[in-house]
């Protein structure tokens, strides 16, 4: 058997409101976690000012547990020629928009592999939980987080990466199939993406691993919630279904592709980053990112330039570059405030068979 994941969270729902650098906020995270299921920010896109700073929002609004996602990709490698290429490359973009491109490229945020500052700031909070994504800290790091009280989650792409979370003693694997918005938490991009579905990825490494599962892509509702749980799941990850809350600091123009109808849909690339990532389809995937680019920038650097170009593009009234990411399962998101949804995915979750823990007990 493996442990009872609700406890070790301290929440009463198996939901785990997913961490959404740029959209998911203080009040998001607050409202989820204030309705019994776990909300999270991200302060990965940050620095460890900026991270306090957030994680003291959060408890302003709430006494309740929440989690502080992290990022662990591999350190940037600056490559000054291959970033000059890529900037002449989106030149023609820029210039449409009556922009120049920047005069270089910059690592716009650091990895906590080597943030000692966020670390630091960390353990002083000492949030309740605290995600990783795109891999895993060192040993040293893991051990302060553990000794401070703090449970963990580590995503994971494939069954060889949920056996690395397992072998760190992170206490739960988030298992994000290929559906799920956002970056891929590959742990090495270059070694390819395994591509694997929510459902087959969450029976695989159920099966595979001791520590409890959190199944995460394309799961909208309390039907997807329980059929995750039926396949091995301890709870479901989920993002796209909170972006149209009105906590989410989601843009006007990100809610309203969302809502769209037919005709929008969603892709992986690379461009946008340096690191693949599933998001609503513009001219950033179609164009920029068409086959025949030359080599990108490494992630963050790329981002860097990219986040230009969208200023310059929105500045001249043009919303054609902007980042909207989302999962495959983005229309069937509901535009409710948090707590609300978090309620109805609960009486979803019961009409699909789930049983609290105290009416089970
Ligand atoms: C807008 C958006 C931003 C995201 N940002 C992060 C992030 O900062 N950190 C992280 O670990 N995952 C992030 N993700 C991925 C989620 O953790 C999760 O894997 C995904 O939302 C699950 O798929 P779903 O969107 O279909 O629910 C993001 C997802 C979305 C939609």
């Amino acid at each position: 058997m493996k442990p009872d994941l609700l406890s070790l969270l301290r929440i009463d729902l198996p939901i785990i409101q997913a961490p959404m650098a740029g959209v998911s906020t203080a009040a998001l995270a607050a409202a989820v976690s204030e309705a019994g299921a776990l909300g999270s920010i991200s302060v990965g896109a940050g620095d460890a000012t900026q991270g306090r700073a957030a994680i003291a929002d959060v408890r302003r609004l709430t006494d309740r547990p929440f989690n502080v996602n992290v990022f662990c990709h591999r350190p940037a490698a600056a490559d000054a020629a291959r970033e000059a290429a890529w900037l002449d490359y989106l030149a023609p973009h820029f210039a449409a928009n009556g922009a120049q491109p920047p005069a270089a490229l910059r690592e716009i945020y650091k990895s906590f592999v080597d943030d000692d500052d966020m670390l630091e700031v960390i353990l002083e909070a000492r949030p309740a939980v605290v995600s990783f994504h795109f891999g895993l800290p060192d040993a040293h790091r893991i051990e302060a987080l553990k000794d401070a009280g703090i449970v963990l989650l580590g995503s994971a792409t494939s069954v060889a990466e949920a056996r690395q979370v397992e072998a760190a003693g992170i206490d739960a694997v988030v298992a994000q199939g290929y559906e799920a918005g956002g970056h891929r938490g590959l742990f090495d991009p270059e070694r390819g993406d395994p591509a694997i579905g929510t459902f087959a990825l969450t029976e695989l490494v159920a099966s595979a691993v001791r520590i409890p599962v959190i199944a995460a892509g394309g799961v909208m509702n309390g039907a997807g919630i329980a059929a995750a749980m039926r396949l091995g799941a301890s709870a479901a990850q989920m993002g796209t279904a909170f972006i149209l809350c009105p906590e989410s600091s989601a843009t006007k123009h990100h809610r309203a592709l969302m809502q769209a109808g037919e005709g929008v849909i969603t892709a992986v690339t690379d461009v946008v980053s340096g690191r693949p990532a599933r998001g609503l389809v513009n001219r950033l995937f179609s164009e920029i990112g068409a086959p025949g680019h030359p080599p990108l920038p490494d992630y963050p650097i790329a981002y860097d330039a990219v986040k230009a170009l969208n200023a310059a593009a929105t500045k001249a009234g043009n919303s054609d570059f902007t980042v909207n990411w989302a999962g495959q399962g983005f229309p069937l998101a509901r535009e409710l405030p948090a707590g609300e949804l978090v309620r109805l995915l609960g009486e979803e979750l019961a009409q699909n068979g789930w049983v609290p823990r105290q009416a089970s007990a």
